[in-house]
């Protein structure tokens, strides 16, 4: 065990520069080889999905060990924040407008190359709703581009509104409750490729904003599938949980940061309907919320936000096949909420739960830089739902 804690040491050293991160990870691998623990991965859901992501998702039977001296849900969430690669990609920025004289920035890749789909027209296309202040720039959106195209496959991601680089021309931003944004990106990607297959693909808050657009749209969303990964499934219960005290400082503190940041940013469009300074002393999400998001959307209270934003009681509202990712120790979603019982009686949905993995992380391997469990299982579920669009309506018992 010394001798391991040594080599880890090392390794640690080579690839953070930062002292304290290398303590955390020393302190982790000990603790992880004291425990010495592997994650099951578990899923909920109907037999016959469950059949069909066996057979054509491998992944799903796979035990998710995780990274050996990354061990816990905060330190998986954070070392993947500091380690991850960024493949590279070229994105073609499009900029669309709204009904309210606003404008969404689009970054596709179109693929051209593609040689299983060498026609544009039909050239299947995955869509994807990066996180709270994400944007196309974020590692986990560029691995997902990388898995999706090495398969031929197109991809548009779908930056909220403000955070593209992009001016804000109204006095809206994005929230995970309004799916009018989405609606209007999903009507004209259909516009543009009426025969090319969606996917929609939502990361954290996106995958929040996606549940509530399938279950809002039903048999109308125009997408063939759904996946999410570390979605928080009760806005309510994911707010308490980063609001312990130690994941308000490693993570809401930095994140509530972020949205101020971005309301500065455009500070003298959002000035008409809000506080600003007020806003800006937030400390946390919750608080930003109350005072920004929640009035902007026209919520009475942030509580009411809460209620709206949450998708877990709007399932069996879906019609699609959906597949959601989560780990039980993420700290933006306590597994207090998972959507256990709902799932059970719905032939379309299938949870993929593992012990351990954190927030959009899943980190595996020694040097966890490149492709993790995560990257892996977007990249089957994708092609899953592309390739064999019959077997999976079939085993979801959707009506072609
Ligand atoms: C989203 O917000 C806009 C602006 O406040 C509003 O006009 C629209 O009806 C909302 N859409 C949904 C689906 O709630």
């Amino acid at each position: 065990m010394i001798l391991s804690a040594v080599e880890l040491w090392r390794t640690c050293r080579e690839c953070v520069s930062r002292p304290y991160t290398v303590f955390i990870c020393s302190l982790a691998a000990a603790l992880y080889y004291l425990w010495g623990r592997k994650c099951q991965v578990s899923h909920r859901g109907h037999k016959a999905f469950s059949a069909f992501l066996h057979k054509h998702c491998p992944v799903v039977a796979e035990r998710f060990s995780p990274t050996p001296w990354c061990w816990g849900g905060r330190l998986q969430t954070l070392v993947c924040a500091l380690l991850k690669s960024r493949p590279p990609a070229t994105y073609r920025n499009e900029l669309i407008r709204t009904a309210d004289g606003g404008q969404i920035s689009l970054d596709w890749v179109d693929n051209e190359a593609s040689a299983t789909y060498p026609e544009s027209c039909t050239r299947p296309t995955v869509l994807i709703l990066p996180g709270l202040t994400g944007n196309s720039q974020q590692s986990y959106v560029l691995h997902a581009i990388s898995q999706a195209t090495r398969r031929g496959y197109r991809c548009v991601v779908f930056n909220n509104r403000g955070v593209g680089g992009e001016e804000l021309l109204t006095p809206v931003t994005y929230c995970a409750a309004n799916t009018s944004d989405l609606g209007r990106v999903v009507q004209h990607v259909k516009g543009l490729y009426p025969y090319a297959p969606v996917l929609g693909a939502g990361v954290s808050l996106g995958g929040m904003l996606l549940l509530n657009y399938l279950a809002r749209k039903g048999t109308e969303s125009g997408m063939v599938a759904g996946l999410t990964i570390s979605v928080p499934w009760n806005a309510h219960k994911s707010s308490d949980s980063m609001e312990e005290p130690l994941n308000w400082l490693l993570f809401n503190k930095y994140l509530t940061r972020g949205l101020c940041r971005a309301v500065i940013r455009h500070r003298k469009v959002l000035e008409k309907v809000a506080d600003i300074d007020y806003v800006l002393k937030a400390q946390t999400i919750r608080e930003f919320d109350e005072r920004f998001t929640a009035v902007q959307f026209g919520y009475r209270t942030c509580t009411d936000y809460y209620h709206d934003a949450s998708p877990d009681k709007k399932l069996p509202s879906t019609t699609v096949p959906i597949l959601c990712l989560n780990a039980a120790d993420d700290p933006f979603s306590p597994q207090n909420a998972f959507p256990l019982t709902i799932v059970q009686d719905l032939p379309n949905v299938a949870l993929l739960l593992t012990a351990h993995g954190g927030h959009i992380a899943f980190l595996q391997g020694l040097f966890p830089r490149g492709e993790s469990y995560m990257e892996r299982l977007f990249g089957q579920f994708v092609q899953a739902v592309f390739e064999h669009p019959a077997q999976i309506n079939k085993a979801c018992c959707i009506k072609e």
